[in-house]
């Protein structure tokens, strides 16, 4: 059996990797180790994850555990330290998305890989969604032939795309932006769906309804003297997990996760525009906007035998309580299909679990593509990074193709 270790003992290391490691997948995976630099909440997830070892430094945990598998599930800021690591300590590694937030780290994580012989495999748990494996499936099936153009539109609601403005994704340094940490889940749906690699993109950003437009503020939710008339107010300590895992791990770090909405420091974008062309000539234009009356995605892709029209409306933030299970097929003699698609169960559209099976069982047949790698890593981020470029420099720019 291969053992374990993971960086980050956030909500996501927690319920996507720690506790399913330490029970249903515990006769797969070996866990040995976990690593934060918040040591109150990497003690909390030890106490729910029978009592894994908690170091409190990463090489020191390399050292004794000896890891064949690192899983990376820490702020993205951070990820290319503890990837590059892991590779050079001679692990693979298992990163959450996005596998880093520009391009610089983008190509050490590339350099890192190539040098060790070992892998990196980014968790896209979209992939194994239900709805978006049924359009792969259409597309390698040549249901409406060679793809020319997709539309994607991608909307979060006012609870959900707030979120991101409340803590470290905020900041581009941090997040790279939700070009970089929420599209690259997006990008990398459009480039499998595609199969092809992004070339050039003009992209636009602006802030409409987050950060500082002068309005009445707070510093945090919890101690802001307009809770009773801001429409973003929010009592973090109302959920269990929040109050246990962060309020209470707050004096550790000065992690806050209700900080205002309008700070001055939020430098990231709520309203976002990508248009880009693949080196095989499909065109995507793309939008993100953050501040939606409701949550969902909306796409069509144009190919050289029809289109498809498709789209899904939530009212989860994980996608657990989707509405729509069709998929429409225009044909080019103006028939139509409606093609159903098996319904969505559980943390993103039924992908998480789905994740884990091809991640800690191995040797999972993956005839659509679904595990994907380095290379599938760095497109998708690559996209957002130089997304975020173009926004700066109001200019078209070439996205490097920085993978083999
Ligand atoms: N695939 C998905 O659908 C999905 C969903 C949510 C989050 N994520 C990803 O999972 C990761 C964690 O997200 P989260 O929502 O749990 O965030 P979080 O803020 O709840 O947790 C991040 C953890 O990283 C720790 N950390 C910060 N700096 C560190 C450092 N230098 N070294 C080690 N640990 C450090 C923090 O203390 C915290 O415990 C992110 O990369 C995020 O993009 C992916």
């Amino acid at each position: 059996m291969k053992k374990y270790v993971l960086v980050g003992a956030g909500s996501r290391a927690l319920y996507m990797f720690a506790k399913p490691m330490s029970t249903e997948w515990k006769d797969h995976v070996d866990f040995r180790g976990v690593y934060d630099s918040n040591a109150v909440r990497a003690k909390l997830l030890s106490e729910e994850c029978g009592q894994v070892p908690v170091f409190s430094d990463f090489p020191e945990m390399l050292a004794a555990v000896k890891p064949d598998v690192v899983v990376v599930a820490s702020t993205d800021y951070t990820h290319h330290e503890y990837i590059i690591g892991a590779l050079t300590a001679g692990c693979d590694v298992i990163s959450e998305k996005p596998m880093t937030i520009d391009e610089e780290k983008c190509r050490a994580i590339l350099e890192a890989e190539r040098m060790s012989g070992k892998k990196v495999t980014v968790t896209f748990n979209l992939r194994f969604a239900p709805y978006f494996a049924k359009v792969k499936e259409l597309l390698m099936n040549d249901v409406i032939g060679d793809v020319y153009h997709v539309q994607l539109e991608w909307f979060l609601d006012r609870d959900h795309g707030a979120e991101y403005f409340r803590r470290w994704h905020s900041e581009l340094n941090n997040s790279g932006g939700l070009l970089v940490h929420k599209s690259s889940h997006h990008f990398d749906i459009v480039n499998w769906w595609v199969d092809s690699h992004p070339k050039q993109l003009q992209a636009f950003g602006s802030r409409r309804v987050y950060g500082d437009h002068g309005q009445p503020k707070g510093e945090r939710c919890m101690t802001c003297d307009y809770k009773d008339t801001c429409e973003f107010y929010k009592d973090i300590t109302k959920d269990p997990f929040m109050k246990k895992y962060y309020v209470e791990a707050e004096q550790e770090d000065g992690y806050v996760r209700d900080r205002c909405l309008f700070d001055e420091h939020i430098d990231i974008y709520d309203t976002m525009g990508v248009n880009l062309a693949y080196e095989n000539g499909a065109i995507l234009n793309y939008s993100l906007v953050a501040y939606s009356p409701y949550e969902g995605w909306k796409a069509t892709i144009n190919g050289s035998k029809g289109r498809l029209e498709l789209g899904n409306i939530y009212r989860s933030a994980d996608m657990s309580e989707a509405e729509q299970f069709t998929i429409k097929q225009y044909k080019l003699d103006g028939s139509t299909e409606l093609i159903p698609v098996s319904a969505s169960i559980g943390g993103h559209g039924g992908g998480d679990a789905k994740l884990r099976k091809a991640i800690f069982e191995g040797g999972v047949a993956d005839p659509l593509g679904q595990q994907a790698d380095s290379a599938a890593g760095a497109a998708s981020l690559l996209i957002g990074a130089i997304a975020n470029r173009s926004i700066a420099e109001g200019k078209l720019l070439s996205v490097p193709h920085l993978w083999s």
